[in-house]
């Protein structure tokens, strides 16, 4: 298959060049196709012609940033999904897999999430912007298949980590900026001060997991419900913390409370669903190797990485 993927300059974008795959992947970023502008999108598709789209192109952000810019992240989002899913629907784009993402769920939820949830009621409200132009892929695709038989399905991944990822110090997620904010520190033998206060408990999925899942499901799933596709260990700010402080060969102290964003207290998901298309538990990257990975490569590729300066 040849299939297309939008965001393919960003974190899961690019884990899917580190994949053993037969199909042909062709992975477009916004130097290639800014994909807020209707007629570039057609342009991409009229070129490509894709079997298949895995559409993960986004204003992404941590939730600084999702709060700081909640407009600019709705305004985005919504632009971004209505010209992609709409291109593929008039260039008859035999499937589209879309990304939407558990950060989405109502504030108040029965735990675990199950995808039957995502609709009933307001997102937390450090991300509403995101979180409605999210959801509304899920409309959106829906609707395409009711009126037009499009096979559009869409994946619902926890928080990702791992190579490539953005490492803004107050723009990017809790892992990457950690990382840099260690870094930093170390250079001047300086306590490093984190957000919140370490409690939130969250799930984290690496980056390659969710490219190999994606791909699994282009092949095995057409159900118009969404799919949780995360790893569902749960895991303390905390606790991450300190991994991420050995794996950075950090040596100074955390200091928590530098700001009061936390977020929700805690939002495990169920995957359920995905194990009984047939992914296995133990396909997923034990946590701390995939993070010790991510740390390396963030040394390695230090200070040529996205987010530094
Ligand atoms: N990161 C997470 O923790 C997380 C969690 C749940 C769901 N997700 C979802 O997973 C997907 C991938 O996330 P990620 O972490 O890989 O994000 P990322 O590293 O920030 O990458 C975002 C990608 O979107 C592209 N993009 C942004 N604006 C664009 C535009 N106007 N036109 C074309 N492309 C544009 C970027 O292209 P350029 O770099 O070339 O500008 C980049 O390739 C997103 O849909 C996100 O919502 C992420």
């Amino acid at each position: 298959m040849k299939i297309l993927i939008t965001g393919g300059t960003g974190m899961v974008g690019s884990a899917f060049r580190q994949l053993d795959t037969c199909h042909n992947l062709i992975l477009v970023g916004t130097k290639d196709y800014d994909l807020l502008k209707p007629s570039k999108c057609t342009e991409m598709f009229i070129k490509h012609k894709p079997d298949a789209v895995v559409h993960l192109a986004a204003r992404v952000g941590g939730i600084k940033a999702n709060t700081d810019f909640v407009g600019d992240f709705y305004d985005e989002n919504i632009k971004i999904n209505m010209n992609v899913l709409r291109s593929a629907r008039l260039m008859g784009t035999p499937k589209v897999l879309s990304l939407l993402s558990t950060c989405i769920y109502p504030d108040n939820p029965i735990y675990p999430l199950t995808e039957d949830q995502i609709h009933n009621g307001p997102p937390h409200k450090s991300n509403f912007g995101y979180a409605y132009a999210k959801r509304m892929i899920d409309v959106q695709s829906r609707a395409y298949r009711q009126q037009h038989g499009c096979n559009f399905i869409t994946a619902v991944p926890n928080n990702l980590f791992g190579e490539n990822d953005n490492y803004h110090l107050s723009d990017s997620h809790v892992i990457p900026a950690m990382m840099h904010k260690m870094h930093l520190a170390s250079r001047t033998n300086s306590p490093v001060e984190l957000w919140g206060d370490g409690t939130p408990l969250r799930e984290f999925t690496y980056s390659r997991d969710l490219a190999k899942i994606l791909l699994f499901l282009i092949e095995n799933y057409n159900d118009e419900t969404p799919v949780n596709v995360g790893n569902t260990f749960e895991c303390s700010i905390e606790e991450v913390a300190l991994k991420v402080k050995e794996f950075m060969h950090f040596k100074e102290d955390i200091v928590w409370g530098a700001t009061n964003h936390q977020g929700q207290q805690r939002k495990p998901s169920s995957n359920q669903k995905l194990l009984d298309i047939g992914w296995k538990k133990e396909d997923y990257t034990p946590f701390d190797k995939a993070l010790k990975d991510s740390c390396q490569w963030f040394l390695k590729n230090y200070p040529n990485i996205r987010g530094a300066s």
